[in-house]
């Protein structure tokens, strides 16, 4: 079977990254979660106290190197300048800091040029927001994934409590609403639907539900090319 590019877009948290693994554990293709990549390098900005503005950004993110490296039970841990920054990086602090980082041109430019050089190969599933639009406009299968957002922050608000934060749902539901204004109104590439992406929306479907379908989705698109 030819090998394919999978590219999966969609609002935070509707689950991209759960499916992307999946189906890349499916697939036996390398996965990549192109927001992991925001969040390393909010999360050197923050550490390191350089203002968002920064003149010399396009030289400081010449010193910022990411890389993933795969866990012995299979997952994959995000690696910042050799440091493994996993578990930093998914706080809801740097997840608002990537949010706004995120719409800075050279930002996108530097991390866009490294997610297509990781694709070049094919046999790859990416999430992110612009990966059917930017990344990879010549995907063979895009996926737009959506849910409602009471249904994201309930699962963003147990994601949170699991790993021992005391997250607020109205905290959460308002943050996740301004991070879909942010996302969807930026100037540069912003959140929107490929026109040939098939739109999955999971508000109503488990687990188990959306995999059968995203994967007859994905052996369907590779028996036809
Ligand atoms: O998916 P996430 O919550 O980990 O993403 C973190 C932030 O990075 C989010 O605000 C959107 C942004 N992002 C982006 O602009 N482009 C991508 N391809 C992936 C994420």
């Amino acid at each position: 079977m030819k090998n394919i590019v999978v590219a999966i877009d969609g609002y935070s948290s509707c689950g991209k990254s759960t499916i992307a693994k999946e189906l890349a554990r499916h697939a036996g293709y390398t996965y990549v979660d192109t927001g992991a990549m925001y969040r390393a390098v909010a999360l050197y900005l923050l550490q390191n106290n350089h203002p968002m503005d920064s003149d010399n950004l396009t030289e400081l993110l010449q010193g910022i190197h990411i890389t993933f490296s795969l866990q012995p039970d299979g997952s994959q841990h995000t690696m910042l300048n050799g440091e493994d920054v996993e578990h930093l990086i998914r706080t809801l602090e740097v997840g608002n800091m990537a949010s706004q980082i995120s719409p800075i041109r050279q930002v996108r430019q530097y991390l866009v040029a490294q997610q297509q050089a990781m694709g070049k190969q094919k046999a790859i599933v990416m999430d992110g927001r612009d990966i059917g639009t930017v990344v990879f406009p010549d995907a063979e299968l895009k996926l737009f994934l959506t849910a409602s957002p009471q249904v994201r922050a309930k699962r963003r608000y147990d994601e949170l409590k699991a790993k021992g934060e005391n997250p607020i749902m109205e905290d959460v539901l308002a943050d996740i609403n301004d991070r879909d204004y942010r996302d969807s109104h930026r100037a540069e590439s912003p959140l929107r639907q490929a026109e040939d992406a098939i739109v999955v929306d999971n508000s109503y479907m488990t687990r188990e539900e959306q995999m059968e379908h995203i994967i007859h989705l994905f052996t369907e698109r590779c028996a036809t090319i």
